[in-house]
């Protein structure tokens, strides 16, 4: 079996790690990857190569820091020849990036199958294009891999069941990374207090935004005479405090880091404050209360059992949320809402087994 696997962006990569890992145990698969070239800078993509073992890209399109339309339709064009010359009998995508859209069009029109990890998520926000990148790629499908129960109950909602594609609950590979990787954490080489929150911020509805983006560096700001704030910065969000002149004298802002410095300052951390959709679910893996910079989210489990808190972007409501935190909760490992640690594993057999 060939799988032609497309990869783009940062969560991509972290997510195709533990995919691939397990691929590498069949003989009989080849995995083919392709790197959009979405996410180009070191430590925004190459890092998570050499550090997750994940197998080097067998083409790199390249294409990068363009428009919506313009990545994706060179992405289009592009993916199209390499399938073409390479005949997969899949091809694998993950998640809801602009690299995700291309690679399930391709799929669509070659008549390849599709298999989509990371599928039924819904944030019923249609102004993301994350949320239009998932829909459409669901829609095209032969093989969904849902990560949770109210992925499947989206797709059954939106009458998937009527569709021939195959669904499965398979659990999140984001938790089979957490765990294989946590053994390997390793600290940043900067100076870390005991007790620091961990934030990121760099989703489009909030940097694109000038009134939200200054809100939550406000807030962020006055709470970080409180607490430390370290903030590996997205370079998305870096131009965006450049040219708006924010104001972020008090936080510790870092490079982008590695996966494994990440695990690191997640499992260290007394609180994570997040716009990220990876971070929220690293949190609870990592047993963190998590305060969530977003109006919606697609890990709706997190905040139904009180894991996590959506905030949106009122600098007022983010200061109020910070210092109501220590009421949230943390983990429970009652509850079982990610699967158990083998969704790479299902969904490499979930393929083999196909017909
Ligand atoms: C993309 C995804 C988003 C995901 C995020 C993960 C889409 C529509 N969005 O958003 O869902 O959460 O990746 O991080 O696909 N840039 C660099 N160097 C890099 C990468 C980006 O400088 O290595 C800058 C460029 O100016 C680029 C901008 O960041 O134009 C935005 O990058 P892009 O890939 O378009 O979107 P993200 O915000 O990263
Ligand atoms: N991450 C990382 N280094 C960083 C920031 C984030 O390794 O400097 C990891 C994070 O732990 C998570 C993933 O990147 O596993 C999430 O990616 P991102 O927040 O960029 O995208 P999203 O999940 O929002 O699509």
């Amino acid at each position: 079996m060939k799988i032609l696997t497309i990869l783009g962006a940062r969560p991509q990569f972290i997510k195709a790690g533990s995919v691939s890992r397990q691929i590498s145990k069949h003989q009989d698969i080849e995995e083919i990857i392709v790197h959009t070239g979405q996410h180009y800078d070191a430590n925004m993509s190459d890092i998570f190569f050499d550090e997750m073992k994940i197998p080097k890209p067998n083409y790199f399109l390249g294409i990068g820091g363009k428009s919506h339309g313009a990545m994706t339709g060179q992405m289009i064009e592009k993916i199209e020849e390499v399938a073409v010359q390479e005949k997969p009998d899949w091809i694998m995508v993950y998640g809801d990036t602009n690299s995700t859209l291309a690679g399930a069009i391709v799929a669509s029109k070659l008549h390849v199958k599709l298999a989509h990890i990371e599928a039924g998520l819904r944030s019923f926000n249609m102004q993301m294009p994350e949320e239009v990148n998932r829909i459409l790629t669901d829609r095209v499908s032969s093989i969904l891999f849902c990560p949770t129960d109210t992925a499947v109950k989206n797709l059954q909602n939106e009458g998937f069941d009527n569709f021939d594609i195959e669904i499965i609950q398979s659990g999140d590979v984001m938790q089979d990374g957490a765990i294989f990787y946590k053994s390997l954490a390793s600290k940043p080489n900067i100076d870390i207090e005991d007790n620091y929150i961990l934030c990121t911020i760099h989703r489009a509805e909030n940097t694109d935004n000038e009134d939200r983006i200054r809100d939550i560096f406000k807030a962020l700001n006055k709470i970080s005479y409180d607490k430390k704030i370290i903030l590996p910065l997205h370079p998305r969000t870096k131009k965006i405090i450049d040219s708006l002149k924010l104001d972020t004298t008090n936080l510790t802002i870092i490079e982008p880091v590695g996966y494994l410095e990440m695990v690191w300052l997640i499992d260290n951390c007394s609180l994570v404050m997040t716009d990220s959709g990876g971070l929220q679910k690293e949190a609870y893996f990592f047993k963190k209360q998590s305060i969530t910079l977003r109006d919606e989210t697609e890990w709706v489990e997190l905040v139904e059992n009180g894991f996590n808190t959506l905030v949106g972007a009122n600098s007022d409501k983010i200061i109020e949320s910070y210092q109501n935190h220590s009421k949230f909760k943390t983990q429970n490992s009652q509850l079982n809402l990610y699967g158990d640690g083998e969704a790479s594993k299902k969904i490499i057999e979930a393929l083999l087994n196909y017909e």
